[in-house]
């Protein structure tokens, strides 16, 4: 696939992590504040197949709340506090929609990667029905979002049903074969493990003509590391700190 993506050098990982809760409004507006100008999050489908954002398989982390997220309403999951475990000033935020996350991008003019993170055994139906929304959602003429997953499965059917969105494909290993698994989902970009990249990987991902990113980077000097080995771009909870160190840096 061609990149028709500009990437960015920083993307506020699940908003702007480290100082608001996770996949919240209140913490895609910190990271907008933070000085973010794209920002990442996850996406999956309640019981009643409604489009929300969630990291976890269950609301038990990030809410008040207890059990899997895909056995219930949204409802349900609308009257969860979201923001509380994070702290006291975020008591209230709730589980945002899909829909009205788009709304406020639009309105903050926030570029983003949505991730899809379907609940288990939900993987075909969440990428349809996200990317369905997506497209109804989020008009053509705006800067186009990346769609990732570490679910095959779910960047198969983006690849074939929504082909108008740029892949990333996300590893949290790095297995042999990633140059082939890349080449059959045509993917634009590689988002890969922190823990996992080396020089030499980048090179070779680079080399392959992919925009490359790594996930999660909180700390300036790696960031700035990654950078000169060639990588396009880090998921970071820290937006303003990851920033301030690696926004000026020359290209490779
Ligand atoms: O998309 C980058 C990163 O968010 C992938 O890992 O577990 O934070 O969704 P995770
Ligand atoms: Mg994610």
């Amino acid at each position: 696939m061609s990149l028709k993506l500009t990437l960015p050098r920083v993307i506020g990982h699940r908003g702007a992590a480290e100082a608001a809760p996770e996949n919240t409004l209140a913490g895609f507006r910190e990271a907008k504040r933070q000085g973010a100008v794209w920002v990442e999050f996850d996406a999956k489908l309640s019981a009643d197949n409604r489009c929300f954002l969630l990291h976890d398989d269950t609301v038990d982390r990030t809410t008040n709340g207890k059990g899997a997220a895909r056995a219930k309403t949204w409802d349900e999951l609308a009257r969860l506090d979201a923001g509380s475990w994070k702290g006291p000033q975020f008591a209230g935020e709730r589980l945002p929609l899909l829909k009205e996350t788009l709304a406020l991008f639009a309105e903050l003019d926030l570029a983003f990667n949505l991730e899809l993170k379907p609940c288990p055994g939900r993987e075909i139906e969440t990428a349809r029905l996200v990317l369905a929304e997506l497209r109804e959602s989020w008009p053509v003429s705006r800067p186009s979002p990346l769609v990732s997953s570490f679910d095959l499965p779910c960047l198969e059917v983006a690849r074939d049903e929504f082909p108008e969105f740029p892949r990333g494909l996300l590893l949290e290993e790095h297995p042999a074969d990633w140059a082939a698994i890349a080449r059959r989902l045509d993917v634009a970009t590689v988002n890969i493990w922190d823990r996992d990249a080396s020089a030499e990987w980048a090179g070779e991902i680079k080399a392959a003509g992919y925009g490359l990113l790594v996930y999660t980077v909180n700390d300036a000097e790696r960031a700035a590391q990654l950078i000169g080995w060639g990588v396009d771009g880090v998921f970071t909870d820290a937006p303003r700190r990851v920033g301030a160190r690696i926004l000026d840096l020359p290209a490779q």
